[in-house]
């Protein structure tokens, strides 16, 4: 899938005419390398400390996180689009750019942030923005917010792992308690997030949730007892002042990333999900699926003329139909 990014190119307009703006290409450069060493040992957005790096957070990092939240929200049903979001832990908007890219009728979008300069940058690029949705923002702590109304669509983006494990669950039943239709859980595809996915799955089905996506069930994950662990990937361009403040040479980058999506109404499980990369090789296509019945590898043959014609344009995260194969 192509990755549309108007709303990303609309606020790097915002950031070029802001303070400083883009002059300080070195400081951010810097700013970046703070960031990453923060991700490294594995602490959270709290130790952002200037606005270069929420900036930097902005340019180089959002843009994947922006990806593969816009990729989960495709899996929505298409009709009848969410017109309410609430977007918990927004950092700069980031679900809420996603969701107004995927849905420019969507209605209203509340997000709530604790950091106060990331909650400050949200602030001023919605403002610069001027969107046709409704916006709130809410500078408060997941942990302790109660919300008096309800929503079509919850967001909890990347924001699970910077919790404490004792709160984690106490926020997934808050934001599974406050959406009317959906909460769409996203997380970096790593083996460490996979276990809070686990963790997040086994609750959400406690509480009487159906997962609409990626599992095409409701029985226990079968990688569960396997050393590999649920995870996608989106691939993204980068922008050209994105590639500078990573010193990236390649004009792209792929996003690893796992997901929950749970719906409040009951879902009809007729797919299967492709759960690695499908491998092209002469006259076939071996395809690794998660399926109704376990973890299961098919071998679409070229002698199969549409199902491979079909396999050769499917990837990794898509679902494998049989019904029209
Ligand atoms: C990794 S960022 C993700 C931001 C955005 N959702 C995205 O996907 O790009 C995590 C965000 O959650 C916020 N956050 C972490 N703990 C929070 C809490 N207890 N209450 C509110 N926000 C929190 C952080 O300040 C940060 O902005």
């Amino acid at each position: 899938m192509l990755m549309p990014n108007n709303l990303i190119a609309k606020s790097l307009e915002y950031i070029n005419q802001s303070d400083q703006g883009l002059v300080e290409i070195k400081k951010l450069q810097q700013a970046q390398e703070v960031i990453s060493s923060i991700y490294r040992q594995q602490k959270g957005t709290s130790f952002l400390t200037t606005n270069e790096q929420v900036k930097a957070y902005f340019i180089a990092r959002m843009p994947a996180t922006f990806a593969s939240i816009y990729q989960c929200l495709s899996e929505l049903p298409f009709e009848n689009p969410p017109q309410t979001l609430l977007d918990l832990g927004a950092g700069p908007g980031t679900a809420t750019l996603a969701a107004i890219e995927k849905w420019s009728s969507l209605k209203e979008s509340t997000m709530v942030e604790s950091h106060k300069l990331m909650f400050e940058f949200n602030q001023k690029l919605f403002s610069f923005l001027n969107l046709s949705t409704s916006i709130n923002h809410l500078q408060a702590d997941l942990t302790k917010i109660t919300f008096r109304k309800s929503f079509d669509l919850v967001v909890l983006g990347y924001v699970l792992g910077e919790l404490q494990n004792e709160e984690q669950l106490k926020v997934v039943e808050n934001a599974w308690n406050v959406t009317s239709r959906f909460l769409l859980i996203v997380l970096p595809g790593t083996p460490f997030d996979y276990d809070i996915q686990m963790k997040t799955r086994d609750f959400l089905i406690s509480k009487g949730g159906f997962v609409l996506a990626p599992c095409p069930h409701q029985k226990e994950c079968p990688l569960k007892r396997t050393k590999d662990w649920c995870h996608f990937s989106v691939r993204l361009n980068r922008t050209k002042v994105h590639q500078k403040i990573k010193q990236a040479t390649l004009a792209y980058e792929d996003e690893k990333y796992s997901y929950l999506l749970f719906s409040k109404e009951p879902v009809e499980h007729l797919s299967k999900r492709i759960i690695k990369k499908p491998i092209q090789r002469a006259g076939h296509v071996i395809m690794d699926l998660c399926t109704l019945e376990g973890i299961k590898r098919e071998i679409i043959s070229r002698k199969d003329k549409a199902s491979y014609k079909k396999a050769l344009k499917t990837d990794w995260g898509e679902i494998w139909s049989d019904t029209d194969n």
